[in-house]
Formats: C-alpha cells, structure tokens, sequence
C-alpha cells in the first residue's frame, strides 16, 4: 500500500511503434511463466473453455498457455494494433494457433455476447485504466455465471526511489525505453486498497485481491453474478 504517492496516470494505449517494439523485445520470460502457472492453477480441471485476455500485448501469454490448454479457444484482446502485430509473430510460433484469436478491441467495451466467456484473464492491463469501474462492469457483462477472474497487475510503491530500486533491479538489463515506461507504469498502478474499493464499488466481493511481490497483485475469484 502506499501513503504517499499520489497516482500518476500513464497514457492507456501502447500504441507507438517504438513503446510497443520495446516491449515485445523486452524478457519477460519469468513472469509470464509465473502467470501461465498461476492461471493454470487456478484453472484446473477446467478443459474446453472460451478464454479472454485483456490487453493481450505481444501475445505472449496466450501462446504459452496454448501448449498448457490446448482445448482453450481464446481471445486475445488488445487496442492497440503495433502490439497485436507482435501478437501475430508471437502465435505464429504457437503450437497451437488454431485456438487463439486475435482482437483488436477496448477491454472496456469488448464485442462480445453477455455471458459468453468462462475465464477472463489479463497481465498488465488495470494500470493503464482510469474508467476502472467501465472495465470491471465489462468484465462482469461478458463472464458466464461462475467464471474464473485472474488478473495480476503492477503495486505502486510507497515512493519514487522505491520504484527506481524496482525499475534498477528487475528491468536494469532493458532498454532505457522500456525502463522509462515501466517507472511509469509503477506510479500508475493501484494499491491493494484501491483495488478492494474498485471491486466493492462493481459489486465483484466475491474476488479477492492479494500482493504477491514487492512490485505485483493479484485479483482472483469467480463471478457469482451478473
Ligand atoms: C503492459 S502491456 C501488457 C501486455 C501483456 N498482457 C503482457 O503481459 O505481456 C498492457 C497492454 O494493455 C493494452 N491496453 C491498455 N488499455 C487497454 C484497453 N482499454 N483496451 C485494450 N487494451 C488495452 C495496451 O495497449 C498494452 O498492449
């Protein structure tokens, strides 16, 4: 949680060439892992499902989870169309192409029937998002009664020289644009408490929401009603 910095929203949309280049190159090889694993755990036993990743970026995510659930058909979601090109390279490695789809949409108005997803999930998206209460009502619209939530986003830190020690030790290896763009993503997250507002407010009480490291947290929980 923190006192005192004060939100600093960052622009929604990774829609410059050069932002969306610098984070497709940029590793992310652990904490996608981490994610999949996550999403997996909480997933299991669920086979043939339809999927939705909100702010899909590069895709990466939805193509590893291809090898892990090959009965998913999923949405891959993004606004911005230089990231979903990346998204097109990363799939077409993909063991399993077939399953995904690639969208280009707003997470907060997503063409897609009421009722119609079993799990949505999303890596880096409620930063970027300042209508939170738009999203999560968009969320809550398209789950099936019962679906799985698993979102994990960036913490802000208590203060900026705690956000340069995280950008220093965990991007200190990537490219100064990324390294820029991460600082800002820091200062544009939410709190644990702010998140637990924005559920109470979206009547979404049924998701719980935990930080996990120094720098994520996560929100995750069925959908009990629509
Ligand atoms: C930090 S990136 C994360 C990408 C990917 N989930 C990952 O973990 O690698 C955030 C992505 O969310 C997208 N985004 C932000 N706001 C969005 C919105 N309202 N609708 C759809 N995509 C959005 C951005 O364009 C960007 O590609």
């Amino acid at each position: 949680m923190s006192d005192g910095l004060h939100r600093q929203a960052e622009p929604e949309i990774m829609d410059e060439i050069e932002e969306a280049q610098a984070y497709a190159v940029a590793d992310f090889d652990a904490e996608n892992a981490a994610f999949v694993d996550r999403l997996c755990e909480l997933s299991k036993g669920l086979d043939a499902c339809i999927a939705l990743d909100l702010g899909t970026g590069p895709a990466d995510i939805p193509a590893r989870l291809a090898t892990q659930k090959p009965r998913w058909r999923t949405w891959a979601a993004d606004a911005s169309w230089p990231m979903l090109i990346h998204g097109k390279e990363s799939l077409g490695h993909a063991r399993d192409r077939q399953s995904i789809g690639l969208l280009q949409a707003d997470a907060k108005r997503i063409p897609m029937r009421t009722r119609s997803v079993d799990v949505v999930f999303s890596n880096s998206i409620l930063h970027h998002i300042n209508d939170t209460a738009t999203l999560w009502n968009e969320i809550k619209r398209v789950a099936k009664p019962g679906a799985l939530v698993f979102l994990r986003d960036l913490t802000r830190p208590h203060c900026a020289s705690d956000a340069l020690d995280i950008v220093r030790i965990h991007a200190g290896k990537e490219s100064k644009l990324l390294q820029q763009e991460f600082y800002r993503s820091l200062l544009s997250a939410y709190t644990v408490e702010e998140v637990e507002n924005q559920l109470q407010s979206a009547r979404l009480d049924t998701l719980k929401v935990k930080q996990v490291t120094n720098r994520h947290l996560d929100i995750w929980g069925r959908i009990t009603r629509a």
